[in-house]
């Protein structure tokens, strides 16, 4: 079956009443993106395939999760090439709402995630989590998944979406899937494309210092001495402009010193970098578990 392509609400319930209808056990699970889809998004899409008996898709460039200055006008799209991806990953609807189907009319509602939002991106853009977490509750709203697929690249977004889900009872599992990576451990982003020739060459000191991370733990660095040790790593490159080099217990996104994971007082560690190279601002992070930090 062809993947169908929908632009409104109306219609996009119409569609998944009729899947539930055919067969009450049909399972949704949902893939949100804001498009220029690539190999991470098609794993978070082949997951889903995998696991549910329909895969649906958005594709919306949310304009309340970007900062005044940062680059919603330029943001990459491309239609056709999502929609060919979306097709050989066997996705059944692909949701593609404009800003008027969205938003009709001025957002008086706003959902604003405490705590889990106040370091790392949350700190760096102000206002951008609760663009998301706004965005996610109603997408969740009028899609209804029972599961949901989200990308670890995005650490804390993931923790804002489960956090969401769970205090405001909404009846969907979170499934966060591992981070996707270019040969040469680039974390893919769609932001990517951005990138001039040196810059993206730069950049991969980012995946790089964080491959060290594990064993700076083991070794018994203390939270600041491992922030500097990656600080001065990504720093060797010229052109990385760092905006932040943080550790947080994960999900909580609480502070915490490295050692006391060690002491199992904690499951994870989430250490999460921000680095602009020109004009463009990478995330990237690795996930430290206790059983990986040596103990
Ligand atoms: O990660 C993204 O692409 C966006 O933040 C999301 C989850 C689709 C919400 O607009």
């Amino acid at each position: 079956m062809t993947v169908q392509i929908i632009r409104t609400i109306k219609e996009l319930r119409l569609a998944i009443a009729a899947y539930r209808a055919d067969n009450a056990k049909t399972t949704v699970g949902y893939v949100p993106t804001m498009g220029y889809l690539h190999e991470g998004h098609a794993s978070l899409l082949r997951q889903s395939k995998s696991e549910n008996s329909v895969t649906i898709l958005s594709i919306f460039v949310n304009p309340l999760q970007f900062g005044p200055q940062e680059d919603l006008d330029k943001y990459p799209r491309d239609e056709q090439r999502d929609t060919s991806i979306a097709e050989q990953a066997g996705v059944d609807i692909v949701f593609m709402p404009s800003v008027q189907e969205m938003y009709p009319s001025s957002m008086l509602t706003n959902i604003s995630v405490a705590e889990v939002t106040a370091g790392l991106c949350g700190f760096s853009r102000p206002g951008h989590f609760d663009g998301v977490a706004t965005v996610i509750a109603k997408l969740f709203n009028i899609i209804r998944p029972d599961r949901a697929y989200f990308g670890l690249k995005d650490a804390q977004q993931v923790a804002v979406v489960t956090q969401m889900v769970h205090d405001l009872n909404i009846p969907v599992e979170i499934v966060p899937c591992p981070i996707v990576r270019e040969v040469d451990g680039l974390a893919l982003s769609s932001r990517n494309v951005y990138l001039q020739e040196q810059e993206r060459q730069q950049a991969l000191i980012l995946n790089q210092s964080l491959m060290q991370v594990s064993s700076y733990i083991q070794a018994g660095l203390t939270t600041e001495q491992l922030i500097d040790k990656l600080k001065e790593s990504i720093g060797q490159k010229p052109l990385a402009n760092i905006d932040y080099v943080e550790i947080v217990a994960y999900p909580s996104m609480t502070m915490i010193d490295p050692k006391q994971i060690l002491k199992g007082q904690n499951s994870s560690i989430l250490v999460a970098v921000a680095v602009k190279f020109g004009k463009t601002r990478l995330i990237d992070n690795v996930l430290v578990n206790f059983s990986e930090a040596g103990e």
